[in-house]
């Protein structure tokens, strides 16, 4: 089975889909919760449709990309970040060839 190294950091793709989707999602908070108090706001709720239904097809295709590339492993950082670093490639990417150490 010809499986994928690891790269040292996470790809243009998945970097920008990530901040993509974060800065859609708080909008979307910004402008759902607003919205009844703020006037401004509620003129936004079409741009908060649009903003939704992008997020769901942004996620689609991140989740469409995740199988082709494999994350990399922190092994610097809080252990918190190690852990969870260590978790998820344990649970997504074992066809991933992590280097040993
Ligand atoms: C990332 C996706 C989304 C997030 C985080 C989000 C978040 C929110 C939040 C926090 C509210 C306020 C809820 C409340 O006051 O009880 C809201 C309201 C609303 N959202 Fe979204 N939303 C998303 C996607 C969508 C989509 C895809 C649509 C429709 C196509 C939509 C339509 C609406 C409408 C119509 C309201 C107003 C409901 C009312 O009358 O109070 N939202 N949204």
């Amino acid at each position: 089975m010809n499986r994928p190294m690891v790269d040292a950091r996470y790809s243009g793709v998945a970097v920008t889909l990530h901040w993509l989707i974060a800065l859609l999602v708080l909008f979307n908070l910004l402008v759902g919760i607003g919205h009844d108090a703020i006037p401004a706001l509620r003129a936004l709720m079409p741009a908060h449709k649009a903003a939704g239904i992008t997020v769901l097809v942004l996620t689609a295709a991140r989740l469409g990309w995740r199988p082709r590339r494999c994350p990399p492993r922190f092994r610097r950082g809080s252990a918190a970040r190690r852990g969870r670093s260590t978790a998820c490639s344990m649970c997504c990417s074992s066809r991933c060839r992590y280097p040993a150490g």
